[in-house]
């Protein structure tokens, strides 16, 4: 069975095809509105979510299904100290597959590690937003026209922009992507997406401090918040909350054709005067988020009891209870876990849930 918790768990050409079958949809949605008629999403949000929760939810429903759910974990018996893994075995028994967005790192691994349904990552802390990144990759496609060749830059936080790390992965496997990443020294870009994926996977990219120095050679620009909730220390979120501001006078360079993306919500990196310019592809995201959870749920239940759709082999994954996590987001230290690690290409040992450097 297939779950979605990492982009890479979907191969290169299963994204083709989820991304194909959206651009179907979309252009006939006549031939899918009966299509899972009777099947039922369950739609578990611990953390808040406008757009991702409501376009599965919208996505279901457009699909003939239903859903269910819960967008409060505290109105759950989860505020009675359930676990995820026991909260997945209860709900498994009501849907026939589960989104879960979680603030600590790793529950959606977790739950796909006791699932008998598909459990798709909804997000999960800073770590990962795979269906985030399918709604990205669809919107460069429909944007651009492709996503083979182009030069991306992501501006603002890198550090705990889960949308980024993601959508990093995704394109590090198409041809010629070229990245810039446009943030300050505070919220750069993990170690571990730059030498693990980029670095492994050939990316071409580099580090700059502004984005005027960079928007006449990009293709895409996409832009993200501060997260200010994934802050420890107010005062570090104070001094960095409004490094990137996008307004029409940093436009004026730009190329005629350049996509502007951003996972949404802002607050203030993009100024409301940018949402006139016919660049500004923010809002058609949104839209297409729908369309690619509605492929991403119709590919996930029919490919459910097909052996050839199974998640990728993960011989770098062993167990240690040596070893510690020492992420105090990570679900690792919140619930009964298998003490599970990978190696990386460079030698070292990271968490198998969050990704956090061990040693
Ligand atoms: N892009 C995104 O994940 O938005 P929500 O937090 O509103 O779901």
């Amino acid at each position: 069975m297939k779950h979605l918790i990492d982009p890479t768990d979907l191969t290169k050409g299963e994204i083709d095809d989820i991304i194909a079958l959206a651009e179907d949809i979309i252009a006939k949605p006549e031939c899918y509105h009966d299509c899972l008629r009777y099947n039922k999403l369950a739609t578990l949000f611990y953390e808040p979510s406008t757009r991702t929760r409501l376009s599965f939810t919208s996505a279901m429903m457009e699909l003939g299904g239903n859903v269910l759910g819960f967008s409060d974990a505290k109105n759950s018996s989860v505020a009675k100290g359930e676990t995820v893994a026991d909260t997945v075995r209860v709900v498994e028994n009501f849907a026939d597959i589960i989104a879960m967005r979680h603030n600590l790192e790793g529950a959606p691994f977790i739950a796909s590690t006791v699932a008998g349904v598909p459990i798709i990552n909804a997000g999960d802390g800073s770590h990962a937003h795979p269906t985030q990144t399918l709604t990205d990759l669809l919107t460069i496609k429909r944007e651009l026209g492709h996503i083979d060749n182009i030069t991306i830059g992501f501006c603002g936080d890198l550090k705990f922009g889960r949308t980024v790390h993601s959508l990093i992965k995704a394109l590090s496997r198409y041809e010629g992507v070229k990245v810039v990443l446009i943030a300050p020294d505070e919220l750069r870009l993990p170690d571990y997406i730059k030498h693990d994926v980029c670095e492994k996977m050939n990316v071409d990219y580099r580090e700059v401090k502004t984005i005027e120095s960079v928007i006449s050679e990009l293709d895409v620009l996409y832009m993200t918040r501060v997260q200010k909730e994934r802050f420890l220390e107010e005062e570090e979120f104070d001094r960095v909350k409004d490094s990137f501001v996008l307004d029409c006078e940093k436009l004026a360079s730009a190329k005629k054709n350049m996509a502007i993306l951003h996972p949404l919500p802002r607050v203030n990196e993009i100024k409301p005067e940018v949402d006139a310019d016919p660049r500004a592809a923010y809002f058609r995201q949104v839209g297409n988020g729908k369309y690619v959870r509605m492929a991403l749920i119709y590919s996930l239940l029919k490919w459910k009891n097909d052996p050839s759709h199974v998640m990728p082999e993960h011989p770098d994954f062993f167990e240690d209870g040596e070893l510690q996590c020492h992420n105090s987001k990570c679900i690792c230290n919140h619930e009964p876990a298998p003490r599970l690690f990978r190696h990386t290409p460079g030698g070292h040992i990271r968490c198998a849930y969050c990704d956090s450097f061990i040693k």
